[in-house]
C-alpha cells in the first residue's frame, strides 16, 4: 500500500510543534532552551561527535531543518559563518529567537531543502539532522545538498535506518496487533512515525542516495527511542508503550541488536 504525501502536509505537522517543543521545551526563554540543550545531548549524545561543532570555525555552514536550533546554536558558537533554513515558520521563529537571545548570528530564512535558494559551490558544510526523510522528494534534496556544497565540501546528515527497533515497535504496535501483518514497513513508517511521509532507508539505499558523493562513511546508532529509554515523540503515547517499556529487552537489543537503530548518520564528501 503506497499513499502520496505533500509538502504541505509535512509542514503542517512541524508547523504545529516543532520537533522536540511538547515534551523538552517548557519555556522559550534563556533557562529553557539551555534545558532543551541538555536533555537533547544527554539523550542523543552521538550528535556532538558527529557534528563537530568546534571544527566549523570560520567555515562556511548550511543547516538544513533547525527544527527548535539546539545544533544551530552550537554551530554559531562555535564561531561557524552560519546560514539556516526550515521548511517552516515556527522553527524559524524559535531559532531566531533562541541565537538573539545568546548574541549569537547566523542568517536565517524559510526555505525548502528540494529547492535551495544559494548558488552552487557555496558551503564547506551542510548539516542536516533528522529533515531529509520528512521531505517528500528526499532525492532531490539529496543533490540540492551536493549542489550547494564546494567541491571537498561535507555533508553530514542524519536519516532513518529501515530495520530499527522503532520500526519492529511501529510494526507490532499498528500491524501484527491490528491484524494487518501484510502492512510494509515503509507504510508505518510514514503512516505513523512523525509528519506524514516519512522514510526509513536500508544501508544500501543511503549508498544509492549519495552515490554521486566522492565517499561516503554511512553508520547506525541505537537511539532512546530504539531503546524506549524516553518518551517517545509527539505521536505516542498509551497503554502498548507503558507495557512494550516494562518488557522492552533492552540487553538483548544492546548486545545483539546494536546494528538496529533507527538514526543512519551520513558523511558524505563532494
Ligand atoms: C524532526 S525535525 C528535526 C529538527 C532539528 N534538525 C532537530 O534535530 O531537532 C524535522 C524538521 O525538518 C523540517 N523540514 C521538513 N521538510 C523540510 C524541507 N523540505 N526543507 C526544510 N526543512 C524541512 C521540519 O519543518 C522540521 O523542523
Amino acid at each position: 500500500m503506497s499513499v502520496e504525501y505533500t509538502k504541505k502536509d509535512v509542514s503542517d505537522f512541524w508547523n504545529e510543534a516543532s520537533c522536540g517543543e511538547s515534551l523538552y521545551l517548557e519555556h522559550s526563554n534563556k533557562e529553557g532552551f539551555e534545558s532543551h540543550s541538555q536533555i537533547r545531548y544527554k539523550l542523543e549524545p552521538y550528535i556532538l561527535p558527529f557534528a563537530d561543532f568546534e571544527k566549523a570555525k570560520n567555515k562556511k555552514v548550511l543547516e538544513i531543518g533547525v527544527g527548535l536550533g539546539a545544533d544551530h546554536q552550537k554551530f554559531a558558537e562555535a564561531g561557524a559563518e552560519l546560514t539556516g533554513i526550515d521548511l517552516t515558520e515556527r522553527a524559524v521563529a524559535y531559532t531566531k529567537h533562541r541565537l538573539k537571545l545568546q548574541g549569537l548570528q547566523s542568517n536565517l530564512g524559510q526555505g525548502d531543502a528540494e529547492n535551495l535558494s544559494f548558488p552552487n559551490n557555496t558551503f564547506d558544510v551542510v548539516y542536516s539532522w533528522g529533515v531529509l526523510h520528512h521531505s517528500p522528494d528526499t532525492p532531490k534534496a539529496v543533490l540540492e545538498v551536493l549542489r550547494v556544497l564546494k567541491p571537498g565540501g561535507v555533508a553530514k546528515v542524519m536519516i532513518y535506518h529501515k530495520y530499527s527497533m522503532v520500526g519492529v515497535m511501529l510494526w507490532i504496535r499498528y500491524a501484527l496487533l491490528k491484524f494487518k501483518p501484510f502492512l510494509s514497513l515503509n507504510y508505518i513508517y510514514a503512516q505513523y512515525l512523525e509528519s506524514p511521509g516519512t522514510k526509513a532507508y536500508t544501508i544500501n539505499e543511503a549508498k544509492e542516495l549519495f552515490s554521486k558523493f566522492k565517499k561516503v562513511n554511512i553508520k547506525t546508532v541505537l537511539t532512546h527511542g530504539d531503546l524506549l529509554t524516553s518518551h517517545a515523540g509527539q505521536k505516542h503515547q498509551g497503554l502498548f508503550l507503558s507495557l512494550a517499556r516494562l518488557i522492552w529487552p533492552r540487553w538483548f537489543i544492546r548486545y545483539f541488536l546494536k546494528d538496529n537503530g533507527l538514526f543512519m548518520l551520513i558523511e558524505a564528501h563532494k
